[in-house]
């Protein structure tokens, strides 16, 4: 079966699914959660049942299933540096287990010093912003009154530094408006006063075309790092592609380094077998391509998955994907909007330079309780709170600042509710959501009652 946008729901795993909502009644469930994860593709699943058949260990066994499974493994990294648009020779891919895990290397690999200059933005994910932070000096560029992102500020900020800014971080969209920024402008910013610049891929790879490569090579993007999770294969994988100088061939610094008490050594961040040439009694020595980040055995059904959905999103076409996702942030926006004291944030005149996202709040009902009751009604899954990105949702629900001793989202008003679409999202699923918030609007002072209950009591905000 040839996938494409019209067939797509019949090509997820586990979509009739049901669960048990208010009433006990079982009816199948409606994933909005797909920015926090995605269910995955039924040719993912056979995909790697058939190759856990002839399942070996990579890169060190003699036997032939070991032989099969390296190749398919080792193969992998062209068709990620394909997808991402950067099969040249000046970059290099190494697996990782996420978005996070990713960040967390990257930054270990790359910060040599507390005193490195990184320029991130005030509209990202934990995710891309705690890794620098506790390493490095990080400055922020801040978003608009209408959440974009202020590109209008890299300049000046990265000119007040004359050329020491090692590092520009961003998001490439936002998990909590879905705006896309426009990272080979950026990139172009970033290069001219000499920095590099790294890309959070996590929101975009699922949603549209992707490539490191711009029009002009001040454009291109200097490492890359998204999960799997988010595109169809939740199974651990995912991957950082980057420059090759900057990844391999480096000497590894004996020198620990202390910060905040802790001690960190440069690169890699994690250690153990497949990553050394040679182990003497009383020395090391690395191994000088991009294996030095795969320390132990790697998650080959992780890979073998992300694989197998590339193919798959590439069959069923981003431009595809792209215009099935505008027309069903259209559909939620004027519905959601025409609701009343429910309060849209982002654009919603303009919105094509954002994936299909809908953060929204009912004035005066905490947002756990409407993602509550959406759960409970009609089995409709949404995320709640501040999505790991608290200064962002921050400043979009005009929060202050907040006491850090209350941290972790426990702060009531910091929040709001997010609906994200998948590639199999259909226009029924975003009439449910509508009509359900619409429900919950108007039962407000029912549900109001029980707002204590639910704000005490919370665990942490996740992804
Ligand atoms: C923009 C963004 N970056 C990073 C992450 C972290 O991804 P992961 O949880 O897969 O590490 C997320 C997760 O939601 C995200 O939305």
């Amino acid at each position: 079966m040839k996938h494409t946008i019209d067939n797509i729901r019949d090509a997820i795993y586990g979509l009739e699914a049901e669960v048990e909502i208010e009433g006990k009644k079982k009816v199948p469930a409606i994933n909005l959660d797909n920015g926090a994860t995605t269910p995955p593709f039924k040719a993912v699943m056979e995909d790697i049942s058939q190759k856990l058949l002839l399942y070996g260990s990579i890169g060190r066994g003699k036997g032939q299933k070991s032989q099969i499974t390296s190749d398919i493994y080792t193969k992998g990294y062209e068709t990620v540096k394909k997808f991402v648009g950067a099969d040249t020779d000046d970059y290099t891919v190494f697996y990782v287990n996420s978005t996070t895990d990713g960040m967390n290397k990257l930054a270990s690999a790359l910060i040599k010093s507390t005193s490195d200059i990184v320029v991130s933005t005030r509209m990202e994910h934990h995710a891309n912003d705690l890794p620098w932070r506790e390493r490095a000096n990080v400055y922020y560029v801040d978003v608009k009154e209408d959440g974009r992102l202020d590109i209008g500020q890299y300049d000046s900020l990265l000119r007040k530094f004359g050329g020491k800014v090692k590092y520009v971080t961003v998001t490439a969209a936002s998990n909590v408006t879905g705006y896309v920024n426009d990272v080979h402008a950026i990139a172009e910013i970033a290069h001219k006063y000499g920095a590099k610049i790294i890309v959070d891929g996590a929101q975009i790879i699922a949603h549209r075309k992707f490539s490191m490569i711009g029009k002009n090579p001040a454009e291109n993007i200097d490492f890359f790092v998204f999960s799997a999770h988010k595109m169809y294969s939740p199974f651990g994988g995912g991957a950082v592609v980057g420059l090759k100088d900057m990844l391999t061939g480096q000497e590894y610094d004996p020198e620990p380094w202390i910060h905040n008490n802790s001690i960190i050594r440069h690169i890699p961040c994690f250690y153990g077998g497949g990553m050394v040439d040679s182990v003497l009694d009383d020395d090391v020595i690395y191994t000088k391509t991009h294996e030095v980040f795969e320390a132990g055995s790697p998650n080959y059904p992780g890979v073998a998955g992300m694989l197998k959905a590339m193919e798959i999103l590439t069959e069923v076409g981003f431009d595809n994907i792209e215009a099935h996702e505008q027309k069903l942030l259209e559909r939620a926006i004027k519905g959601l909007s025409e609701i009343p004291n429910v309060i849209l944030y982002g654009d919603s005149i303009k919105y094509d330079d954002r994936v299909g996202t809908v953060a929204f709040n009912i004035d005066s009902i905490f947002n756990t309780i409407v993602a509550d009751s959406l759960a409970k009604k009609r089995a409709i899954a949404v995320r709640d709170r501040a999505f790991c990105a608290h200064p962002y949702v921050r400043r979009l629900t005009n929060v202050i600042q907040a006491n850090t001793d209350n941290a972790c989202g426990r702060e009531a008003p910091e929040g709001m509710v997010r609906a994200s679409f998948g590639i199999y999202t259909n226009e029924a699923d975003i009439d449910a959501l509508i009509e359900t918030v619409k429900l919950i609007e108007q039962s407000k002072v029912d549900i109001d009652k029980t707002s204590l209950e639910y704000t005490s009591n919370m665990p942490n905000d996740r992804g």
